[in-house]
């Protein structure tokens, strides 16, 4: 076989065997297939697409490039949550506490930034000395001690993820719906939860920009899962405005925690809506009942609580998170109503002020981002903050503001 025939093969959209995906794909984990060679690969993934059968040996094969954790020893149902990416989602590190503060065990295995969107893997180095590679017995016991772990793939769990998905960042294939689903249902599986709750992102600033396509993918995913016996429901949310107030890594870290500790908005709500659709999946009662619970928990400040044994777990220390002292605010030259604000532009300009990847071996700068002064619906005077930038050094960033604001 040879790794120029099957990019030939995608490049003029033929089916590729399971054995030719093997070739290329473990190949590539393995070094004989270089990163200019799979880069060229996937683009033709990405423009041609991959079948169904394609699909399901792409994931076979990235769930067999490591071990699959078997979770059975802990009680109850496991579930596990994944989002397909945004710009300000940091849901991650509010739902998990609040679920495991309500003893249902959350064992969750993520990834790092993609494209222009923000990684739990990302956001939690940016805590130091948060140990993100976790040995299958470090997970394994995190989850019966905490009840909640994050681990990013690592040479046992899901490598072939790994090293596709540093390669897919930096090479502008990123939004392909095959190796969306391959890349979340592999690690999902992999990391031996019973059920699987996803959040598709649909919009400007998210890989999947339009419904047809957010669709297909909950279809292909949700087919996937049922085929390993996981039961997966798949919700589509909207990613035409950022998430939250916060942007960048520590930030979204510490917008996480002022959540936990009380703040409200959009963010709180959906962060409620998915932590009581996984409890209620769990112990199998009501949303309302499940809800309830989640209400709770916040309320008692046991979700703050958890998330802080679940950082200390790990060998995170929450006092060290920090923010560039360098900032600039940008002000409203007019006076109306943010009519929209663009989460595509943001995500961009965060990745340029540092918080994400351009190419393979960047460093992010965990210090770095924005921080939305003003949201969709309010009113501002002339003036007004609009929204502070996070800057790596006091050099004035030029920018076109009704790229990010639209004002009425
Ligand atoms: N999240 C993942 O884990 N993989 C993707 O491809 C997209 C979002």
């Amino acid at each position: 076989m040879n790794i120029v025939d099957i990019i030939n093969k995608k490049r003029v959209k033929e089916e590729l065997t399971k054995e030719e995906l093997e070739y290329a794909f473990n190949g590539y984990l393995n070094n004989y297939v270089k990163d200019y060679q799979m880069a060229s690969l996937l683009m033709a993934i990405c423009i041609n697409g991959m079948s169904e059968r394609e699909t399901f040996d792409l994931v076979d094969i990235f769930i067999k490039s490591g071990d699959t954790l078997d979770l059975s020893f802990l009680p109850g149902i496991k579930v596990d949550k994944h989002s397909t990416g945004g710009i300000g989602d940091k849901i991650t590190l509010i739902i998990g506490p609040i679920v495991a503060s309500c003893g249902v065990v959350v064992p969750k295995m993520s990834g790092r930034g993609l494209g222009y969107t923000g990684g739990t893997i990302d956001k939690l180095e940016s805590i130091k000395g948060f140990n993100v590679s976790l040995s299958e017995d470090e997970f394994l016991n995190a989850l019966k001690k905490v009840g909640f772990a994050v681990t990013g793939q690592t040479s046992n769990l899901c490598p072939l993820d790994k090293v596709i998905y540093a390669l897919r960042d930096v090479t502008g294939t990123t939004s392909s719906i095959p190796l969306i689903a391959t890349s979340i249902m592999a690690k999902k599986i992999a990391g031996g939860a019973d059920k699987i709750l996803i959040d598709i992102k649909c919009g400007k600033g998210a890989l999947i920009t339009n419904l047809e396509e957010a669709k297909k993918l909950k279809t292909l995913m949700e087919k996937i899962g049922n085929f390993y016996n996981r039961e997966t429901i798949c919700e589509i949310s909207d990613m035409n405005t950022p998430l939250g107030t916060n942007i960048g890594n520590s930030l979204e870290v510490l917008e996480a925690i002022e959540v936990l500790k009380g703040k409200t908005g959009p963010l709180t709500d959906l962060a409620i809506k998915i932590a009581s659709e996984m409890i209620s999946l769990s112990k199998e009662i009501p949303l309302n009942e499940a809800k309830s619970l989640v209400l709770k928990s916040l309320q008692e400040g046991l979700a703050y609580k958890k998330f802080q044994e679940f950082v200390e777990n790990q060998g995170g220390d929450l006092n060290s998170l920090e923010i560039s002292k360098h900032k600039e605010i940008i002000k409203s030259p007019k006076k109306g109503k943010v009519i929209s604000i663009n989460a595509l532009n943001i995500g961009k300009l965060s990745c340029s002020l540092g918080a994400g990847r351009i190419n393979k071996e960047d460093k992010i700068d965990y210090g770095v981002g924005i921080v939305l002064n003003k949201l969709v619906g309010d009113y501002v005077e002339v003036n007004d903050d609009l929204f502070t930038l996070y800057k790596k050094d006091n050099n004035k960033i030029n920018l076109n503001l009704e790229d990010y604001y639209e004002i009425k």
